[in-house]
C-alpha cells in the first residue's frame, strides 16, 4: 500500500516536472480541456498560466479561495479572488467582467455569467445564481413550462477507490426551477414527483432517478422516522427507567434485610451479655450480703455429705 502510494507520488511528481515553471517556454495552442475531467490543461505549473509571449507567468487572479498547487506559499502572496460582478477565467490571468445573458463562457463556468435581475428566484442546484453556461453561452434559468429550451449534456469520467473508471453524463438546461429540458421535444417539462417513472437525474425533483427507473429520494434528503418509532424508543427509555428504579428497590430491600439480621443478632448478643453481666453481679452481691456463718454452713453441709 505504502509502495504504491510513493510510486503514485514519484509519478506525479515526474508528471508535474514536466510542466514548465515561472519563465520557462509554453505554447498557448497546446493549453486544451481534460478530456475526462473537462479542467483546462496547460503546459504550465498549476501556479502559472501560458502567457500570449509564450512563457509561463504569475497567475493574477485565484477562483478557490485555497486554490490548487499552491502548497507552502503563504496565503497572503495568493494570487487574489475576483470582485462581485467579475469572474477568474480557466487560464487565471486576470478578474474579468461577467458576460451577459447571450455572452461567452468557458466550459460550466456559470459564474463567467451575470446573473438575472431576479436572481433568488431563478437559483438552483444546477446553476449559478440563477445564470448558467451551456454550450459556451450564458443564460437565465427562466423558461417555463411549454416553451423553448437549450440542454448540454456532458460525459465525465470518474474513478473508484480501486481506480477502476465510468462514465457518467451531466444534462444540464435554462428551465426555471421544478422543470427540465426534454431532451427531444427541447421544451420545458414539470419534473417528476418521487416514485415516478424517470429515465434521467434531471427529470426526478430529488434529482435522483435510482436504477430501478423510479424518481427516488434526493442525496441529501434527511430522514423523518415514522411517529411509532417515537412511540417505540419512548416506552423503551421508560422501560428503562422503571426497570433500574425497580431493581434498585430490590437490591435496597436485600441489604436492608441483611441488616436487620445483623442488628438482630448484635442485640440479641448484647442483651445476653448484659443478663450474664447482671446475673454475675447479682450472684457477687448476694454473695457479700451473705451472713458470714451461711458459707461455714455450706462447708459444713459439704463435710457431712
Ligand atoms: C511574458 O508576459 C508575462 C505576462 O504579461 C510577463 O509577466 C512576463 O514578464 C513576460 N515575459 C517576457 C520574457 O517578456
Ligand atoms: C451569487 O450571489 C451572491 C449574493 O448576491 C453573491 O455573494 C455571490 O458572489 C454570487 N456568486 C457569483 C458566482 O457571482
Ligand atoms: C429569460 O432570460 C432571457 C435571457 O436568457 C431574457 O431575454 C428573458 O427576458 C428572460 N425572461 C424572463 C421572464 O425573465
Amino acid at each position: 500500500m505504502r509502495g504504491l502510494a510513493v510510486l503514485a507520488l514519484i509519478s506525479f511528481a515526474s508528471l508535474a516536472s514536466a510542466k514548465s515553471t515561472f519563465g520557462e517556454a509554453c505554447d498557448q495552442a497546446d493549453s486544451h480541456l481534460d478530456a475526462d475531467t473537462w479542467a483546462l490543461v496547460t503546459d504550465c505549473d498549476p501556479q502559472y498560466y501560458c502567457a500570449a509571449n509564450g512563457t509561463c507567468a504569475n497567475k493574477g487572479c485565484r477562483r478557490d479561495i485555497y486554490p490548487f498547487g499552491y502548497t507552502g506559499v503563504a496565503y497572503s502572496d495568493l494570487p487574489p479572488l475576483c470582485a462581485e460582478g467579475q469572474f477568474c477565467p480557466d487560464e487565471g490571468d486576470q478578474c474579468l467582467t461577467q458576460a451577459p445573458s447571450g455572452g461567452q463562457c468557458q466550459k460550466d463556468r456559470d459564474d463567467e455569467c451575470s446573473p438575472p435581475p431576479d436572481q433568488k428566484l431563478y437559483a438552483g442546484y444546477l446553476n449559478t445564481n440563477g445564470s448558467i453556461c451551456l454550450n459556451y453561452i450564458c443564460y437565465w434559468a427562466n423558461v417555463s413550462v411549454g416553451q423553448t429550451c437549450v440542454d448540454e449534456n456532458t460525459a465525465y469520467t470518474a474513478y473508484t477507490a480501486t481506480g477502476s473508471s465510468y462514465s457518467f453524463i451531466i444534462s444540464r438546461d435554462n428551465c426555471a426551477n421544478g422543470l427540465y429540458c426534454d431532451g427531444t421535444s427541447l421544451q420545458c417539462i414539470k419534473a417528476k414527483e418521487l416514485n415516478a417513472a424517470c429515465s434521467g437525474n434531471k427529470e426526478c425533483l430529488s434529482y435522483n432517478c435510482e436504477a430501478s427507473g423510479k424518481c427516488g429520494h434526493a442525496a441529501d434528503e434527511p430522514l423523518h422516522p415514522k411517529p411509532w418509532v417515537y412511540v417505540i424508543i419512548g416506552l423503551g427509555i421508560l422501560a428503562l427507567i422503571v426497570g433500574v428504579m425497580v431493581s434498585l428497590w430490590f437490591m435496597h430491600r436485600k441489604t436492608r434485610k441483611e441488616n436487620q439480621v445483623k442488628l438482630e443478632q448484635y442485640y440479641r448478643e448484647q442483651i445476653a451479655y448484659r443478663q450474664s453481666i447482671m446475673s454475675m453481679s447479682h450472684a457477687k452481691n448476694s454473695l457479700l450480703s451473705l451472713p458470714p456463718n451461711t458459707v461455714s454452713y455450706h462447708s459444713q453441709s459439704w463435710s457431712l455429705s
